[in-house]
């Protein structure tokens, strides 16, 4: 029988939900429409000298977060990677919060990493792994993923890396990879020598022999190559390294191989896509985040991994502190980069669940032949295309567009990636006529 003090949350949390709502339905436009100024200024009667009231204060956080971000949910929104949500997925991640498990050790949150183990084994099959035998976990997004594959292949392929054996260590990444690794090869203690960029051919996918003579310099020198990154759905341009040139390449020059697939590899839950994908399943390591295209509030990274060992000797540790082993499952603290870990994967079970893997795939088809009308629309509005990935995703340039830019990509040109992310940009791209 609910108390007064549960009537008082639950009130709460239908307050929350009507201001979510509202704020889904309603809001005016896509860009914040105050200053930084403006919204200190709404912030300095908060001396928090005396407190204020829930149902005063969850009004005041919707209309300071509408006044002041840009708004990912709205219908013309076009940016890339950070999509509307399906609306089971924000109920459960409330409910993660309201539960407030602590994942850290088995024992205190099996519940939880049943549910968590079953996601990921979903995804496991897909990229050919074995669920049980392979290790799958969540990770606070992409660029966690990525420092756990480079992490476990230092530790697994640059003999005294544990020991601080860190010299001349090599990392190569297409030159359009994702700038995470620039930060990666530092949080690894390589040093930003470390990270090789490596030329890309006409379709900006990495050039397999220009990586070979690196590999090849590089060993002559002394250094010691040990992982390859290939990319399935580079940041900006959304190309897909050949992946199963990289794989025949690392096998037989025995460097790990590990794909960051942060956002293009959810295409893998549709049988369209999939086939783009060709070669993912020979990799060591495979970044992939569901809240990119999969539409599932941030974050909700993964990282899978054919290799146990190396997975236990980067995140192994022995803590007396903590609450014994469950023998069912690895305790995450253990197995993981985190300590204290959230219930991450709820959100992502919950869109599985709900949608199905159909639901999952028609959202991605139905997206890529949005980005064809977007591209269509473009194009008649005298934008040219300078690439459209089969992965939804269109680059578009025109003289004076005051879009996101990058010198040297285009020479008289700006550049602006458009993603078809939002589950209700049809109604943007109906309209679609960019600033
Ligand atoms: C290809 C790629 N890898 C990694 C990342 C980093 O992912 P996250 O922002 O989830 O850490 C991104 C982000 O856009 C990306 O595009």
């Amino acid at each position: 029988m609910a108390g007064p003090v549960s009537d008082f949350h639950a009130s709460l949390l239908h307050l929350a939900a009507g201001l979510i709502e509202q704020h889904r339905a309603t809001a005016p436009n896509v860009l914040p429409r105050a200053s930084v100024a403006e919204l200190e200024a709404r912030l300095t009667p908060f001396d928090f000298a005396e407190p204020t009231q829930a149902e005063e204060l969850l009004p005041w956080i919707a209309e300071h977060l509408q006044l002041g971000n840009v708004h990912t949910t709205h219908p013309r929104y076009f940016g890339l990677f950070n999509p509307s949500t399906h609306p089971i997925t924000v109920a459960a991640d409330a409910m993660v919060a309201g539960f407030n498990p602590q994942l850290a050790a088995a024992s205190h949150a099996f519940g939880a990493l049943t549910i968590e183990r079953h996601t990921l084994a979903v995804f496991q099959r897909l990229l050919g792994h074995t669920p049980g035998a392979d290790v799958a976990n969540f990770t606070s997004g992409g660029a966690e993923a990525n420092h756990s594959g480079v992490l476990a292949a230092a530790i697994s392929r640059l003999q005294g890396f544990a020991d601080g054996e860190t010299q001349g260590a090599r990392c190569y990444v297409s030159e359009h990879a994702h700038d995470s690794f620039a930060k990666i090869v530092k949080f690894c203690g390589l040093g930003r020598e470390a990270l090789v960029r490596v030329p890309t051919d006409s379709d900006r996918r990495m050039d397999v022999e220009a990586l070979r003579n690196a590999v090849d310099h590089d060993r002559a020198r002394g250094l010691r190559p040990f992982i390859v990154v290939g990319t399935a759905g580079t940041t900006a341009f959304g190309a897909i390294d050949p992946l199963p040139d990289l794989a025949s390449f690392c096998a037989a020059e025995d460097l790990w191989f590990h794909v960051d697939a942060a956002w293009g590899g959810a295409g893998i839950v549709s049988p369209r896509l999939e086939p783009l994908f060709e070669g993912i399943e020979r990799a060591d390591s495979v970044t992939l985040d569901a809240h990119k295209w999969l539409s599932v509030p941030m974050g909700a990274g993964m990282f899978f991994c054919r290799h146990a060992e190396a997975c236990q000797e980067a995140f192994g540790v022995d803590a007396v502190y903590m609450p014994p082993r469950r023998a069912e499952m690895p305790d995450p603290y253990t197995s993981t980069m985190q300590w204290s870990r959230r219930f991450i994967g709820l959100k992502v079970f919950s869109a599985l669940a709900n949608l199905g893997l159909r639901g999952l795939a028609e959202h991605i088809e139905r997206q890529c032949a949005l980005a064809d009308r977007l591209e269509h629309l473009a194009l008649e509005r005298g934008y040219r295309v300078e690439a459209h990935s089969p992965l939804a995703l269109v680059v578009l340039t025109k003289p004076g567009l005051a879009f996101r830019t990058k010198p040297g990509w285009s020479a008289s040109t700006r550049t602006t990636t458009l993603g078809c992310r939002s589950s209700r940009s049809e109604e943007g791209a109906r309209g679609f006529e960019p600033a």
